[in-house]
């Protein structure tokens, strides 16, 4: 390559100016936002911004009203969303052990019966569940399940993971369990997009932060910057611990 120069790797997945519309109120306002590769995107702003809406909206489980969500290097408009898992705030989880919950996730996606197993177990290690796998899912703590459901998300070995307030109903140490995951998720090369209100986790995981604000995004900041100076009023307002206008 020409004086060594080293291009940048492209963009996992881009929003471009994408709206969501319900009820007669504009709930996702002209969105542009490029994911890209090696950093983990914390996407904060108080209740109702349109933060999960914004997260299902990359994940195609919303369609946009306007605008386009490309997946560059995987040709057109993705419509089917391999490549991503997603975990939502509340787990659900199948009457079955903790393992067989993987393996039909994987059955789901086509994967053959010999290699669910194999990479059943490999989520439950990096979940910290591996003692586990035997046990009934629904019997789990409250923790354990999110982990579960994290493992389930892991095992279809995506590129980029959404992660929606995984850690929002549970106890501070089950929550730092939830982030050492998180980070070593990170750590092995998968985009994570975290969406939260929690200030501590987004300054603990993020690399760069996306503020939503009303369903618009008033800034996009290495976290670095964010936290000791946002440049947007609503967020440092949020920051302030005040109510954001
Ligand atoms: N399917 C829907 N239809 C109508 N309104 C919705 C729908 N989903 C969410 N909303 C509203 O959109 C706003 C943003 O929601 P949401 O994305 O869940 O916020 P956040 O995750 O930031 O707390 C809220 O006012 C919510 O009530
Ligand atoms: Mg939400």
């Amino acid at each position: 390559m020409p004086d060594g120069s080293r291009r940048p790797e492209p963009d996992l997945l881009e929003v471009r100016g994408v709206t969501f519309k319900a009820g007669g109120r504009m709930l996702v306002d002209h969105i542009d936002l490029a994911l890209r590769p090696g950093i983990v995107t914390v996407i904060l702003g108080p209740n109702g911004a349109g933060k999960s809406l914004l997260l299902r909206l990359m994940h195609g489980l919303l369609t946009p009203a306007s605008g386009e969500i490309l997946m560059p290097g995987a040709g057109a408009t993705a419509r089917t969303r391999r490549g991503q898992a997603m975990v939502f705030q509340a787990p659900v989880l199948l009457r079955r052990s903790a393992k067989a919950n993987i393996a039909y996730a994987l059955k789901l996606r086509g994967v053959s019966r010999a290699e669910r197993n194999a990479r059943a177990i490999t989520a439950l290690e990096q979940a910290g569940l591996a003692h586990l796998a035997d046990s009934p899912a629904r019997r789990l703590s409250g923790g354990e399940q999110q982990r579960l459901a994290l493992a389930r998300a892991l095992a279809l070995e995506p590129k980029i993971l959404f992660l929606d307030e995984p850690t929002a109903s549970l106890d501070p140490a089950s929550a730092r369990a939830i982030e050492g995951v998180i980070g070593d998720t990170h750590a092995r090369g998968v985009k994570v997009v975290l969406v939260t209100h929690d200030v501590g986790q987004a300054k603990r995981l993020a690399g760069e932060v996306v503020f939503l604000n009303r369903g618009k995004v008033t800034e996009i900041s290495p976290a670095k910057s964010f936290f000791k100076r946002p440049e947007s009023v609503p967020a440092r307002q949020f920051l302030a611990g005040e109510i954001v206008e």
